[in-house]
Protein backbone atom coordinates (compact mmCIF):
# COMPACT_ATOMS: atom_id res chain seq x y z
CA UNK A 1 0.00 0.00 0.00
CA UNK A 2 1.12 3.26 -0.86
CA UNK A 3 1.84 6.57 0.99
CA UNK A 4 -1.27 8.68 -0.08
CA UNK A 5 -1.07 12.31 -0.85
CA UNK A 6 -1.84 13.32 3.02
CA UNK A 7 1.08 10.98 4.25
CA UNK A 8 3.45 13.02 1.70
CA UNK A 9 2.69 15.99 3.50
CA UNK A 10 3.11 15.79 6.56
CA UNK A 11 5.96 18.08 7.52
CA UNK A 12 5.76 21.47 6.35
CA UNK A 13 5.67 20.58 2.39
CA UNK A 14 8.29 18.52 1.95
CA UNK A 15 7.77 15.37 -0.13
CA UNK A 16 8.21 12.01 1.90
CA UNK A 17 10.48 9.33 -0.45
CA UNK A 18 8.04 7.32 -3.14
CA UNK A 19 8.03 4.11 -1.66
CA UNK A 20 6.28 1.18 -4.17
CA UNK A 21 5.76 -1.79 -1.25
CA UNK A 22 5.67 0.21 1.27
CA UNK A 23 5.68 -1.04 5.71
CA UNK A 24 2.16 -0.51 5.57
CA UNK A 25 1.68 -3.06 2.98
CA UNK A 26 4.28 -5.66 4.04
CA UNK A 27 2.59 -5.52 7.71
CA UNK A 28 -1.03 -6.34 6.21
CA UNK A 29 0.80 -8.70 3.98
CA UNK A 30 2.07 -10.40 6.83
CA UNK A 31 -0.33 -10.36 9.13
CA UNK A 32 -2.77 -11.98 6.73
CA UNK A 33 -0.51 -14.15 6.69
CA UNK A 34 0.55 -14.64 10.19
CA UNK A 35 -3.67 -15.16 10.89
CA UNK A 36 -3.80 -17.46 7.90
CA UNK A 37 -1.09 -19.66 9.77
CA UNK A 38 -2.72 -19.55 13.02
CA UNK A 39 -6.16 -20.70 11.42
CA UNK A 40 -4.01 -23.56 10.05
CA UNK A 41 -2.58 -24.48 13.25
CA UNK A 42 -6.32 -24.67 14.59
CA UNK A 43 -7.64 -26.26 12.46
CA UNK A 44 -5.60 -29.13 12.13
CA UNK A 45 -6.36 -30.41 15.27
CA UNK A 46 -10.28 -28.92 15.12
CA UNK A 47 -10.73 -31.81 12.24
CA UNK A 48 -9.55 -34.65 13.96
CA UNK A 49 -11.96 -32.86 16.45
CA UNK A 50 -15.00 -32.92 14.68
CA UNK A 51 -14.51 -36.80 12.82
CA UNK A 52 -14.69 -38.24 16.48
CA UNK A 53 -17.42 -35.74 17.62
CA UNK A 54 -19.34 -36.75 14.27
CA UNK A 55 -18.68 -40.68 15.33
CA UNK A 56 -19.75 -40.30 18.65
CA UNK A 57 -22.86 -38.48 17.82
CA UNK A 58 -23.98 -41.31 15.54
CA UNK A 59 -22.84 -43.87 18.82
CA UNK A 60 -25.19 -42.02 20.74
CA UNK A 61 -28.18 -42.99 18.34
CA UNK A 62 -27.13 -46.12 17.90
CA UNK A 63 -26.54 -46.25 22.04
CA UNK A 64 -30.40 -45.55 21.97
CA UNK A 65 -31.38 -48.39 19.54
CA UNK A 66 -29.45 -51.08 21.01
CA UNK A 67 -31.17 -49.87 24.12
CA UNK A 68 -35.20 -50.43 22.03
CA UNK A 69 -33.37 -53.49 19.99
CA UNK A 70 -32.61 -55.01 23.73
CA UNK A 71 -35.50 -54.47 25.10
CA UNK A 72 -37.69 -55.27 22.42
CA UNK A 73 -36.08 -57.80 20.57
CA UNK A 74 -38.60 -59.11 18.20
CA UNK A 75 -39.26 -55.59 15.83
CA UNK A 76 -40.37 -55.98 12.40
CA UNK A 77 -37.60 -56.29 10.12
CA UNK A 78 -39.22 -52.39 8.45
CA UNK A 79 -39.02 -50.74 11.51
CA UNK A 80 -35.19 -51.92 12.15
CA UNK A 81 -34.12 -50.56 8.75
CA UNK A 82 -36.02 -47.13 9.27
CA UNK A 83 -33.90 -47.02 12.60
CA UNK A 84 -30.70 -47.71 11.15
CA UNK A 85 -31.11 -45.40 8.43
CA UNK A 86 -31.71 -42.73 10.92
CA UNK A 87 -28.60 -43.40 12.02
CA UNK A 88 -27.23 -43.66 8.96
CA UNK A 89 -25.15 -47.00 9.45
CA UNK A 90 -25.80 -50.42 7.98
CA UNK A 91 -25.59 -52.54 11.28
CA UNK A 92 -25.49 -52.46 14.42
CA UNK A 93 -24.16 -54.69 16.75
CA UNK A 94 -23.55 -54.67 20.57
CA UNK A 95 -21.22 -56.90 23.15
CA UNK A 96 -22.39 -58.47 26.43
CA UNK A 97 -19.92 -60.66 27.91
CA UNK A 98 -17.92 -62.88 25.49
CA UNK A 99 -20.63 -62.25 22.76
CA UNK A 100 -21.14 -60.20 20.18
CA UNK A 101 -24.84 -59.65 19.44
CA UNK A 102 -26.05 -58.38 15.81
CA UNK A 103 -29.08 -56.26 16.67
CA UNK A 104 -29.77 -55.11 13.04
CA UNK A 105 -28.67 -54.63 9.77
CA UNK A 106 -29.57 -53.25 6.42
CA UNK A 107 -27.73 -55.39 4.11
CA UNK A 108 -24.64 -57.68 5.22
CA UNK A 109 -21.19 -55.20 5.49
CA UNK A 110 -18.68 -56.12 2.77
CA UNK A 111 -15.22 -55.45 3.54
CA UNK A 112 -15.21 -52.90 6.23
CA UNK A 113 -11.55 -50.99 5.94
CA UNK A 114 -11.19 -48.68 9.03
CA UNK A 115 -12.09 -48.86 12.91
CA UNK A 116 -12.49 -46.09 15.23
CA UNK A 117 -12.72 -46.78 18.75
CA UNK A 118 -14.34 -43.37 20.10
CA UNK A 119 -13.54 -44.48 23.43
CA UNK A 120 -9.73 -44.63 23.05
CA UNK A 121 -8.31 -42.18 20.63
CA UNK A 122 -4.67 -40.59 20.46
CA UNK A 123 -4.73 -37.16 18.67
CA UNK A 124 -2.22 -37.87 16.40
CA UNK A 125 -3.55 -40.92 15.24
CA UNK A 126 -6.98 -39.04 15.23
CA UNK A 127 -5.48 -36.64 12.92
CA UNK A 128 -3.77 -38.55 10.47
CA UNK A 129 -7.08 -40.63 10.11
CA UNK A 130 -9.27 -37.47 9.91
CA UNK A 131 -6.92 -36.26 6.92
CA UNK A 132 -7.41 -39.77 5.19
CA UNK A 133 -11.03 -39.52 5.76
CA UNK A 134 -10.88 -36.46 3.55
CA UNK A 135 -8.27 -36.97 0.83
CA UNK A 136 -8.38 -40.63 0.40
CA UNK A 137 -11.21 -42.31 1.76
CA UNK A 138 -14.12 -43.03 -1.24
CA UNK A 139 -17.66 -42.51 -0.39
CA UNK A 140 -18.75 -46.60 -0.64
CA UNK A 141 -15.85 -47.05 1.91
CA UNK A 142 -17.10 -48.62 5.13
CA UNK A 143 -16.41 -47.42 8.77
CA UNK A 144 -16.50 -49.67 12.05
CA UNK A 145 -17.07 -47.21 15.02
CA UNK A 146 -16.76 -48.17 18.08
CA UNK A 147 -18.43 -46.62 21.36
CA UNK A 148 -20.16 -47.04 25.21
CA UNK A 149 -22.59 -49.54 25.65
CA UNK A 150 -25.83 -49.23 27.36
CA UNK A 151 -26.82 -51.75 30.16
CA UNK A 152 -24.07 -54.16 31.50
CA UNK A 153 -22.75 -54.29 27.47
CA UNK A 154 -19.17 -53.94 26.62
CA UNK A 155 -19.62 -51.80 23.95
CA UNK A 156 -21.55 -50.61 20.72
CA UNK A 157 -20.47 -50.81 17.17
CA UNK A 158 -22.16 -49.45 13.88
CA UNK A 159 -20.47 -49.78 10.42
CA UNK A 160 -21.41 -47.09 8.68
CA UNK A 161 -20.24 -45.81 5.01
CA UNK A 162 -17.49 -42.70 5.14
CA UNK A 163 -19.51 -40.92 2.33
CA UNK A 164 -21.67 -38.55 5.29
CA UNK A 165 -19.17 -38.20 7.24
CA UNK A 166 -16.44 -36.78 4.39
CA UNK A 167 -19.11 -34.50 3.14
CA UNK A 168 -19.64 -33.09 6.74
CA UNK A 169 -16.19 -32.51 7.31
CA UNK A 170 -15.65 -30.69 3.52
CA UNK A 171 -18.52 -28.29 5.22
CA UNK A 172 -16.73 -27.55 8.11
CA UNK A 173 -13.41 -27.06 6.41
CA UNK A 174 -15.08 -24.75 4.01
CA UNK A 175 -16.77 -22.45 7.18
CA UNK A 176 -13.44 -22.88 8.96
CA UNK A 177 -11.95 -21.42 5.74
CA UNK A 178 -14.53 -18.68 5.18
CA UNK A 179 -14.22 -18.07 9.13
CA UNK A 180 -10.51 -17.27 9.13
CA UNK A 181 -10.81 -15.02 5.81
CA UNK A 182 -13.04 -13.03 7.75
CA UNK A 183 -10.54 -13.34 11.14
CA UNK A 184 -7.88 -12.43 8.87
CA UNK A 185 -9.24 -9.59 7.34
CA UNK A 186 -10.36 -7.71 10.43
CA UNK A 187 -7.51 -8.33 12.69
CA UNK A 188 -5.27 -7.56 9.57
CA UNK A 189 -7.21 -3.83 9.13
CA UNK A 190 -7.21 -3.32 12.86
CA UNK A 191 -2.96 -4.47 12.80
CA UNK A 192 -2.98 -2.08 9.71
CA UNK A 193 -4.52 1.05 11.25
CA UNK A 194 -2.44 0.66 14.96
CA UNK A 195 0.97 0.62 13.07
CA UNK A 196 -0.07 2.85 10.40
CA UNK A 197 -0.77 5.56 13.07
CA UNK A 198 1.48 4.24 15.59
CA UNK A 199 4.59 3.91 13.50
CA UNK A 200 4.45 4.19 10.06
CA UNK A 201 2.77 8.03 10.27
CA UNK A 202 5.27 9.51 12.37
CA UNK A 203 8.03 7.50 10.29
CA UNK A 204 7.08 9.40 7.25
CA UNK A 205 7.18 12.87 9.21
CA UNK A 206 10.58 12.02 10.66
CA UNK A 207 11.29 11.01 6.71
CA UNK A 208 10.18 14.54 5.92
CA UNK A 209 11.49 16.48 8.18
CA UNK A 210 15.05 15.02 6.82
CA UNK A 211 14.29 15.48 3.46
CA UNK A 212 13.46 19.22 4.19
CA UNK A 213 16.48 19.55 6.90
CA UNK A 214 18.79 18.33 4.34
CA UNK A 215 17.73 20.98 2.42
CA UNK A 216 18.93 23.53 4.56
CA UNK A 217 21.07 21.85 7.41
CA UNK A 218 21.49 25.39 8.67
CA UNK A 219 17.98 27.15 8.96
CA UNK A 220 17.52 26.13 12.95
CA UNK A 221 13.42 26.31 11.80
CA UNK A 222 13.61 23.10 10.29
CA UNK A 223 15.36 21.20 13.14
CA UNK A 224 12.18 18.63 13.60
CA UNK A 225 10.09 19.56 16.99
CA UNK A 226 9.98 16.11 18.97
CA UNK A 227 6.03 14.83 19.71
CA UNK A 228 6.13 14.41 23.55
CA UNK A 229 6.13 10.39 23.45
CA UNK A 230 7.89 8.45 25.65
CA UNK A 231 8.10 4.99 23.26
CA UNK A 232 10.90 4.20 21.09
CA UNK A 233 9.95 6.64 18.02
CA UNK A 234 9.62 9.49 20.64
CA UNK A 235 13.24 8.47 21.33
CA UNK A 236 14.12 8.95 18.01
CA UNK A 237 12.84 12.34 17.23
CA UNK A 238 14.82 13.71 20.44
CA UNK A 239 17.68 12.10 19.41
CA UNK A 240 16.93 13.23 15.69
CA UNK A 241 16.22 17.05 16.78
CA UNK A 242 19.26 17.05 19.31
CA UNK A 243 21.68 15.63 16.67
CA UNK A 244 19.90 18.19 13.93
CA UNK A 245 20.85 21.32 16.46
CA UNK A 246 23.85 20.20 17.12
CA UNK A 247 24.62 20.13 13.70
CA UNK A 248 23.12 23.60 12.71
CA UNK A 249 25.16 25.08 15.16
CA UNK A 250 28.23 23.84 13.88
CA UNK A 251 27.30 24.99 10.55
CA UNK A 252 26.94 28.16 11.71
CA UNK A 253 30.23 28.36 13.25
CA UNK A 254 31.96 27.02 10.08
CA UNK A 255 30.34 29.81 8.21
CA UNK A 256 30.86 32.28 10.70
CA UNK A 257 34.61 31.38 10.60
CA UNK A 258 34.56 30.56 6.81
CA UNK A 259 33.84 34.26 6.62
CA UNK A 260 36.16 35.17 8.89
CA UNK A 261 39.02 33.54 7.10
CA UNK A 262 37.66 35.66 4.30
CA UNK A 263 38.14 38.61 5.71
CA UNK A 264 41.45 37.46 7.48
CA UNK A 265 42.87 37.23 3.73
CA UNK A 266 42.18 40.23 2.81
CA UNK A 267 43.62 42.21 5.51
CA UNK A 268 46.42 39.88 5.54
CA UNK A 269 46.50 41.28 1.96
CA UNK A 270 46.54 44.85 2.93
CA UNK A 271 48.62 44.28 5.69
CA UNK A 272 51.21 43.02 3.65
CA UNK A 273 52.14 46.12 1.31
CA UNK A 274 51.73 48.24 4.58
CA UNK A 275 54.32 46.40 6.22
CA UNK A 276 56.56 46.45 3.52
CA UNK A 277 56.68 49.92 3.00
CA UNK A 278 57.04 50.00 7.07
CA UNK A 279 60.13 48.09 6.41
CA UNK A 280 61.40 50.34 4.19
CA UNK A 281 61.26 53.28 6.60
CA UNK A 282 62.59 51.12 9.31
CA UNK A 283 65.53 50.44 6.74
CA UNK A 284 66.38 54.09 6.71
CA UNK A 285 65.74 54.89 10.49
CA UNK A 286 68.52 52.13 10.82
CA UNK A 287 70.95 54.33 9.58
CA UNK A 288 70.86 56.73 11.77
CA UNK A 289 73.63 56.89 14.34
CA UNK A 290 71.79 57.23 17.63
CA UNK A 291 72.31 54.71 20.21
CA UNK A 292 68.67 53.99 21.03
CA UNK A 293 68.21 53.82 17.39
CA UNK A 294 70.50 51.31 16.66
CA UNK A 295 69.67 49.41 19.85
CA UNK A 296 65.86 49.39 18.79
CA UNK A 297 65.98 48.90 14.88
CA UNK A 298 67.41 45.98 14.37
CA UNK A 299 64.72 44.03 16.74
CA UNK A 300 62.08 46.33 14.64
CA UNK A 301 63.59 45.16 10.85
CA UNK A 302 63.44 41.29 12.55
CA UNK A 303 59.67 41.90 13.53
CA UNK A 304 59.35 43.38 10.75
CA UNK A 305 60.49 40.37 8.35
CA UNK A 306 58.43 37.97 10.63
CA UNK A 307 55.30 39.87 10.17
CA UNK A 308 55.98 39.57 6.41
CA UNK A 309 56.58 35.95 6.30
CA UNK A 310 53.74 35.44 8.24
CA UNK A 311 50.92 36.99 6.30
CA UNK A 312 52.87 35.49 2.98
CA UNK A 313 52.43 31.90 4.36
CA UNK A 314 48.41 32.53 5.41
CA UNK A 315 48.00 34.00 2.12
CA UNK A 316 49.57 30.89 0.68
CA UNK A 317 47.85 28.07 2.48
CA UNK A 318 44.54 29.64 2.94
CA UNK A 319 45.36 29.41 6.93
CA UNK A 320 47.73 30.54 9.50
CA UNK A 321 50.60 27.63 8.96
CA UNK A 322 52.89 27.66 11.54
CA UNK A 323 56.18 26.21 10.39
CA UNK A 324 57.88 23.64 12.01
CA UNK A 325 59.56 24.98 15.11
CA UNK A 326 63.55 25.58 14.26
CA UNK A 327 64.82 24.68 18.17
CA UNK A 328 68.41 25.72 19.11
CA UNK A 329 69.76 26.72 22.41
CA UNK A 330 67.92 30.64 23.15
CA UNK A 331 69.62 32.25 26.43
CA UNK A 332 66.39 32.84 28.12
CA UNK A 333 67.48 35.66 30.11
CA UNK A 334 67.66 37.99 26.91
CA UNK A 335 64.36 36.63 25.31
CA UNK A 336 62.85 37.76 28.63
CA UNK A 337 64.25 41.18 28.08
CA UNK A 338 62.91 41.03 24.56
CA UNK A 339 59.58 40.42 25.84
CA UNK A 340 59.76 43.44 27.74
CA UNK A 341 60.59 45.75 25.17
CA UNK A 342 58.00 44.39 22.65
CA UNK A 343 55.40 45.28 25.30
CA UNK A 344 57.14 48.88 25.63
CA UNK A 345 57.76 48.29 29.41
CA UNK A 346 60.27 50.62 30.23
CA UNK A 347 61.72 50.46 34.54
CA UNK A 348 59.54 53.60 35.03
CA UNK A 349 56.14 52.36 34.10
CA UNK A 350 53.43 51.92 36.70
CA UNK A 351 53.67 48.40 35.89
CA UNK A 352 56.22 46.14 37.78
CA UNK A 353 58.33 43.98 35.85
CA UNK A 354 60.31 40.99 37.49
CA UNK A 355 62.40 38.71 36.20
CA UNK A 356 63.72 35.93 38.46
CA UNK A 357 65.25 33.21 35.77
CA UNK A 358 68.56 31.12 36.80
CA UNK A 359 71.66 32.57 35.72
CA UNK A 360 72.83 31.32 32.35
CA UNK A 361 69.72 29.25 31.76
CA UNK A 362 68.91 27.98 28.05
CA UNK A 363 66.36 27.01 26.59
CA UNK A 364 66.09 24.74 23.33
CA UNK A 365 63.33 26.21 21.29
CA UNK A 366 62.41 28.28 18.13
CA UNK A 367 63.46 31.77 19.32
CA UNK A 368 60.78 33.70 17.35
CA UNK A 369 57.71 31.37 18.53
CA UNK A 370 58.96 31.35 22.00
CA UNK A 371 58.88 35.00 22.11
CA UNK A 372 55.29 34.98 20.61
CA UNK A 373 54.65 32.64 23.58
CA UNK A 374 55.60 35.32 25.92
CA UNK A 375 55.27 37.76 24.40
CA UNK A 376 51.16 36.91 23.88
CA UNK A 377 50.79 35.29 27.67
CA UNK A 378 53.02 38.92 29.16
CA UNK A 379 50.73 41.00 27.05
CA UNK A 380 47.39 39.34 28.54
CA UNK A 381 49.43 40.00 32.00
CA UNK A 382 49.30 43.43 31.20
CA UNK A 383 46.01 44.11 30.15
CA UNK A 384 44.29 42.51 32.67
CA UNK A 385 47.11 44.47 35.54
CA UNK A 386 45.60 47.22 33.06
CA UNK A 387 41.81 46.83 33.90
CA UNK A 388 42.78 48.31 37.39
CA UNK A 389 44.40 51.48 36.39
CA UNK A 390 45.21 53.60 37.97
CA UNK A 391 48.15 51.00 38.35
CA UNK A 392 50.87 50.87 41.02
CA UNK A 393 54.12 49.49 40.39
CA UNK A 394 54.49 47.45 44.16
CA UNK A 395 51.23 46.02 43.66
CA UNK A 396 50.68 45.39 39.84
CA UNK A 397 53.33 43.22 38.89
CA UNK A 398 54.39 40.70 36.03
CA UNK A 399 57.24 38.05 37.16
CA UNK A 400 58.90 36.24 34.80
CA UNK A 401 60.50 32.51 36.05
CA UNK A 402 62.87 30.45 34.78
CA UNK A 403 64.50 27.59 36.09
CA UNK A 404 65.40 24.01 34.79
CA UNK A 405 64.45 20.49 36.16
CA UNK A 406 66.65 17.70 34.54
CA UNK A 407 65.54 17.86 30.76
CA UNK A 408 62.80 20.22 31.15
CA UNK A 409 62.90 23.69 31.47
CA UNK A 410 60.12 25.52 33.27
CA UNK A 411 58.82 28.71 32.65
CA UNK A 412 56.17 30.85 34.62
CA UNK A 413 54.53 34.24 33.78
CA UNK A 414 52.52 35.42 36.53
CA UNK A 415 50.73 38.43 37.52
CA UNK A 416 48.83 39.95 40.44
CA UNK A 417 45.80 40.78 38.43
CA UNK A 418 42.21 39.61 38.86
CA UNK A 419 42.83 36.31 37.21
CA UNK A 420 40.95 34.43 34.51
CA UNK A 421 37.33 34.71 34.54
CA UNK A 422 35.15 31.32 34.74
CA UNK A 423 34.54 32.06 31.18
CA UNK A 424 37.91 32.28 30.20
CA UNK A 425 39.10 29.41 32.28
CA UNK A 426 36.02 27.16 30.79
CA UNK A 427 37.44 27.55 27.42
CA UNK A 428 41.20 27.85 28.05
CA UNK A 429 42.98 27.64 25.11
CA UNK A 430 40.36 27.52 22.59
CA UNK A 431 40.60 29.73 19.96
CA UNK A 432 37.62 32.35 19.35
CA UNK A 433 35.90 30.98 22.64
CA UNK A 434 37.43 32.38 25.94
CA UNK A 435 37.98 36.39 25.08
CA UNK A 436 36.04 38.58 27.50
CA UNK A 437 38.37 41.20 26.60
CA UNK A 438 36.33 44.61 24.84
CA UNK A 439 38.58 44.10 21.38
CA UNK A 440 39.88 40.60 21.90
CA UNK A 441 40.01 38.01 19.57
CA UNK A 442 40.13 35.42 21.97
CA UNK A 443 43.48 34.00 19.72
CA UNK A 444 46.69 34.76 22.12
CA UNK A 445 46.42 31.41 24.32
CA UNK A 446 45.57 29.40 21.42
CA UNK A 447 48.46 30.44 19.29
CA UNK A 448 50.85 30.15 22.73
CA UNK A 449 49.25 26.70 23.32
CA UNK A 450 49.57 25.38 19.75
CA UNK A 451 53.56 26.87 19.52
CA UNK A 452 54.04 25.28 22.75
CA UNK A 453 52.73 22.02 21.57
CA UNK A 454 54.90 21.79 18.23
CA UNK A 455 57.68 21.96 20.66
CA UNK A 456 56.44 18.76 22.61
CA UNK A 457 56.01 20.73 25.47
CA UNK A 458 52.75 21.58 27.72
CA UNK A 459 51.35 24.95 28.85
CA UNK A 460 48.89 25.61 32.14
CA UNK A 461 47.09 27.44 33.94
CA UNK A 462 48.60 27.25 37.70
CA UNK A 463 45.74 26.72 40.37
CA UNK A 464 45.48 28.75 43.56
CA UNK A 465 47.63 31.42 42.90
CA UNK A 466 46.90 35.97 43.44
CA UNK A 467 46.03 36.57 39.73
CA UNK A 468 46.86 34.38 37.08
CA UNK A 469 50.09 32.28 36.84
CA UNK A 470 50.61 30.16 33.31
CA UNK A 471 53.68 27.47 33.27
CA UNK A 472 55.15 26.61 30.36
CA UNK A 473 57.27 22.87 30.33
CA UNK A 474 59.49 23.00 27.49
CA UNK A 475 61.48 19.39 27.26
CA UNK A 476 65.35 19.78 25.48
CA UNK A 477 65.14 18.74 21.94
CA UNK A 478 65.94 14.70 22.05
CA UNK A 479 69.11 14.30 20.60
CA UNK A 480 68.96 11.16 17.89
CA UNK A 481 71.60 8.45 18.39
CA UNK A 482 73.78 8.64 16.08
CA UNK A 483 75.13 12.54 16.64
CA UNK A 484 75.47 11.26 20.23
CA UNK A 485 78.07 8.77 19.78
CA UNK A 486 79.91 11.52 17.23
CA UNK A 487 79.83 13.96 20.78
CA UNK A 488 81.11 10.86 22.34
CA UNK A 489 84.15 10.28 19.37
CA UNK A 490 85.02 13.42 19.62
CA UNK A 491 85.19 13.46 23.62
N1 LIG B 1 46.71 37.03 32.93
C1 LIG B 1 45.40 37.05 32.79
N2 LIG B 1 44.62 37.60 33.76
C2 LIG B 1 43.28 37.65 33.64
N3 LIG B 1 42.60 37.14 32.57
C3 LIG B 1 43.34 36.60 31.59
C4 LIG B 1 44.76 36.52 31.64
N4 LIG B 1 45.18 35.89 30.52
C5 LIG B 1 44.09 35.62 29.78
N5 LIG B 1 42.98 36.04 30.42
C6 LIG B 1 41.61 35.90 29.97
O1 LIG B 1 41.57 34.92 28.96
C7 LIG B 1 40.93 35.45 27.81
C8 LIG B 1 41.56 34.83 26.59
O2 LIG B 1 42.85 35.29 26.38
P1 LIG B 1 43.46 35.32 24.94
O3 LIG B 1 44.82 35.88 25.01
O4 LIG B 1 43.30 33.96 24.35
O5 LIG B 1 42.48 36.26 24.17
P2 LIG B 1 42.36 37.83 24.25
O6 LIG B 1 43.47 38.38 25.06
O7 LIG B 1 40.97 38.14 24.72
O8 LIG B 1 42.46 38.26 22.74
P3 LIG B 1 43.78 38.26 21.83
O9 LIG B 1 43.49 37.25 20.81
O10 LIG B 1 43.86 39.61 21.31
O11 LIG B 1 44.91 37.87 22.71
C9 LIG B 1 41.10 36.93 27.92
O12 LIG B 1 40.03 37.61 27.26
C10 LIG B 1 41.05 37.18 29.39
O13 LIG B 1 39.73 37.30 29.84
MG1 LIG C 1 45.53 37.97 24.63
Amino acid sequence: MAPTRDDLHLSGGAPAPRIRFGLSAKLLLLTVLFVMLAEVCIYVPSIANFRLAWLSNKLAAAYTAALVFDAAPQIPDELSRQILDSIGARALAMKLGQQRRLLATTELPSEVLQEVDTRDMRPLRAIVEAFRTLLVARDTDLLRAVGPAPGGGQFVEIVIPEGPLRSAMWIFSRNIVLLSIAISAISAALVYFALHYLFVRPLYRIAANMASYRADPEDRARVLAPTARHDEIGFVERELAEMQRDLANMLHEKTRLANLGLAVSKINHDLRNLLASAQLFSDRLARLPDPQVQRFAPKLMRALERAIAFCQSTLSYGRAQEPPPDRRPVALMELVEDVRDTLGLQPDSRIGWITSVERGLTVEADRDQLLRVLVNLARNAMQALESRAPNDPTRDQIRITGRREGAVVVIEVADTGPGLSAQAQAHLFEAFQGSTRSGGAGLGLAIAEELVRAHGGEISLVEGTIGATFRLKIPDRPIPLHERRGERAHA
